[in-house]
């Protein structure tokens, strides 16, 4: 069978002006269009979401998401966006629980509350999980399992058609390709999790669950990274440019 990658986005705070936005949507637009068997999730900064989101009419494989969401519907929590904000203006997808977001006081607890919230206004969630780094005593994948459990509790097996699970190691986030993770650490960190998975909800929906990895993924590596037991990438800075995005999606769409 062939496969059919999901390449999702994640901008972070870039680019710095709209028109920029535009131009690095295009492109992710024009590979998407060139290569068939990719489906890509681009997720800006809330500012560009509305206008990114009119740009995928018409489009089966292209989806605009957001970086996080807020879990109340709406009241006073200034600064916030909740995910019903996001879908009324386009948004299909939300990431929640970014390690950015984490090291800013973001709990399992509270993406919890936010994966219930993007449930109930019908997004699919994007979850990220990853450990800041890894033991010789495995306490990594303790921690691994339990950011599963308490983010997911609740959530049932109806409800994991609308989850994406992204494993980014934080070690791994911001580095160069090379520092990326080993494709052999990969596969056995993604059996790991559909195992943890299988536990609630049973091993054909933990199988089936799609798993991203992110982390230093860049052109050289989507290849390796995709044959190591994972759906799709969650790609950070070599999404947010034009020439490295086309080049990330020409990657993933020829990977065997
Ligand atoms: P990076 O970011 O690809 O720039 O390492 C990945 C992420 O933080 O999602």
């Amino acid at each position: 069978m062939k496969r059919k990658p999901i390449i999702a986005g994640n901008w972070k705070m870039n680019p710095g002006t709209r028109d920029e936005a535009r131009a690095i949507f295009l492109a992710t637009r024009r590979a998407i269009e060139t290569h068939e068997n990719v489906t890509a999730i681009v997720c800006p900064p809330f500012v560009y979401v509305r206008e990114l989101a009119t740009l995928t009419k018409g489009r089966r494989r292209l989806f605009v998401g957001a970086q996080n969401c807020f879990f109340e519907t709406h009241g006073a929590y200034t600064g916030e966006v909740s995910a019903g904000q996001l879908a009324d203006v386009g948004a299909s997808h939300v990431i929640i629980g970014h390690s950015e977001r984490r090291a800013m006081g973001e709990t399992d607890e509270i993406v919890n509350k936010k994966i219930k919230s993007a449930l109930r206004e019908g997004l699919v969630s994007i979850v990220c999980i990853g450990e800041k780094e890894r033991d010789s005593d495995g306490h990594y994948l303790s921690l691994i399992r339990s950011s599963l459990e308490v983010s997911l509790s609740g959530v049932s097996g109806a409800d994991l058609s609308k989850i994406i699970i992204a494993y980014e190691p934080v070690w791994a986030i911001g580095k160069s390709e090379r520092e990326a993770m080993k494709p052999h650490d990969l596969h056995e960190m993604a059996i790991f999790i559909r195992k943890t998975l299988s536990k609630p909800y049973g091993t054909p929906l933990a199988f089936k669950m799609p798993i991203l990895y992110g982390g230093s993924v860049g052109p050289s590596t989507v290849a390796e990274h995709l044959g190591a037991g994972v759906e799709g990438l969650l790609v950070g800075r070599a999404s947010a440019d034009v020439k490295s995005v086309a080049e990330v999606i020409e990657a993933a769409a020829s990977a065997k």
